[in-house]
C-alpha cells in the first residue's frame, strides 16, 4: 500500500491545530497573556510530537482519538519550552516558528508568563479533558500520562536538558561526546520520548509494546537533535522560520562542533537506521513511524 508522508503529516497538524485551537478558546481572547500563548502555540510548528503521538498510538492499532488530549499537552509543554529557550537569558534568539519570539512580539515578563501558563494548562488539559475532548482515556490512564509527562519535561528530563546546556561551552570544556549526548538527550530526547511512549500508553498499549517504541523513540530523539544541531549551520533561516548560526555564536556544545558536519550525519543516520531496526517486528501499521524516522533527518526546517 502506498504511504504519503507528506500528506500524512499535513493531515495529523491539522488535527492537532484544531484542538490547539479549542485550548486556546477556554481563555479570555482580549487578554495579552492569550494573545502571546496563541502567537507561539499557533505559529507554523511543525507538531512533530503530536504527530508521532497519533502514530504511536495507531501503530497499537487502536483507536488514535484516545491520544489526541496527550498530544495537545505535550505541544503545549514543548511551546513553553522554546518561547523560554529564546528568551535573552537562554538562547536570546528574535524568531521562531517563522514569527517574533514571544519575548519580541510582547514583552519579556510576558513571554516568561505565557510559558508558565502554557505548562501548567497542559496538566489541566490531562486531568480534566472533558470541555475540549469527547474521547480520552481513563482516569487511571490519565494519572499515568501525568506521571510520565512531568517527568519528561522537568528536571528529570528537559529542564535538567536545558540547564546543562546553558552551562556547555564547547570551548572550554573537553570534547566529551556521552556528556553532549546526555544534554541532547535530556533536552530534546526526552520530550520525543514521551510523545511516542504517550500516544501508546493513551490507548492501553501492551507493555512488551511500548518497550520497543520507546527503544525506536531514544534513538530518533537523539537523531533529531543532532540534526537541529546540523540545520543551525546548513539550514535556510527562511524555511526554518528561526535563525541560523547562534550555535556558533553562542559557542554550544553541539554535534557538528565536536564531531565535525560529516560524522554528525553519519551518526544521525545511523540512529535512524537502528530505530527502524528497533520496530522491525511490526507490521504495515509502523509505516508512519518508519517514513517519521527517516524525515527527522532529511527534513530542511
Ligand atoms: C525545536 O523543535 C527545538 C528542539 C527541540 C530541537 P522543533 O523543530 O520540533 O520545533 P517546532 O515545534 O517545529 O517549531
Ligand atoms: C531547544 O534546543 C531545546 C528545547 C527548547 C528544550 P535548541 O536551543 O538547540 O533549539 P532551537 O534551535 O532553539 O530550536
Ligand atoms: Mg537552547
Ligand atoms: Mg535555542
Amino acid at each position: 500500500m502506498n504511504f504519503n508522508l507528506q500528506q500524512y503529516l499535513k493531515q495529523n497538524r491539522k488535527l492537532a491545530n484544531q484542538y490547539l485551537k479549542l485550548i486556546l478558546k477556554q481563555f479570555s481572547p482580549e487578554q495579552e497573556l492569550t494573545a502571546a500563548m496563541s502567537h507561539s502555540l499557533m505559529a507554523s510548528g511543525k507538531r512533530l510530537r503530536p504527530i508521532l503521538s497519533i502514530a504511536a498510538a495507531q501503530t497499537c492499532k487502536k483507536d488514535f482519538l484516545y491520544a489526541l488530549p496527550a498530544c495537545c499537552a505535550i505541544e503545549m509543554i514543548h511551546t513553553y519550552s522554546l518561547i523560554h529557550d529564546d528568551l535573552p537569558a537562554m538562547d536570546d534568539d528574535d524568531l521562531r516558528r517563522g514569527v517574533p519570539s514571544c519575548h519580541k512580539k510582547f514583552s519579556e515578563a510576558t513571554a516568561i508568563l505565557a510559558g508558565d501558563a502554557l505548562l501548567t494548562h497542559a496538566f489541566n488539559i490531562i486531568s480534566n479533558p472533558e470541555p475540549v475532548f469527547k474521547i480520552y482515556p481513563d482516569s487511571h490512564t490519565r494519572l499515568l500520562l501525568i506521571s510520565k509527562i512531568s517527568r519528561a519535561a522537568g528536571s528529570h528530563g528537559m529542564v535538567e536538558g536545558q540547564m546543562m546546556d546553558m552551562k556547555s561551552f564547547q570551548n572550554r570544556q573537553k570534547k566529551d561526546l556521552a556528556h553532549l549526548e546526555k544534554i541532547h538527550s535530556l533536552k530534546t530526547g526526552e520530550m520525543i520520548t514521551l510523545s511516542v511512549e504517550a500516544g501508546a500508553i493513551s490507548v492501553g498499549a501492551d507493555p512488551e509494546i511500548i518497550r520497543q517504541l520507546v527503544i525506536y523513540a531514544d534513538k530518533i530523539g537523539l537523531a533529531f537533535q543532532i540534526a537541529d544541531d546540523i540545520l543551525n549551520i546548513e539550514g535556510d533561516p527562511e524555511k526554518m522560520g528561526k535563525a541560523a548560526g547562534s550555535d556558533i555564536l553562542n559557542d554550544k556544545m553541539t554535534f557538528p562542533a565536536i564531531m565535525g558536519l560529516d560524522k554528525s550525519k553519519k551518526y544521525a543516520k545511523k540512529l535512524v537506521a537502528e530505530a527502524i531496526e528497533a520496530i522491525a517486528g511490526f507490521d504495515e501499521s509502523a509505516r508512519p513511524l518508519r517514513s517519521i524516522a527517516s524525515y527527522i533527518i532529511n527534513r530542511d526546517h
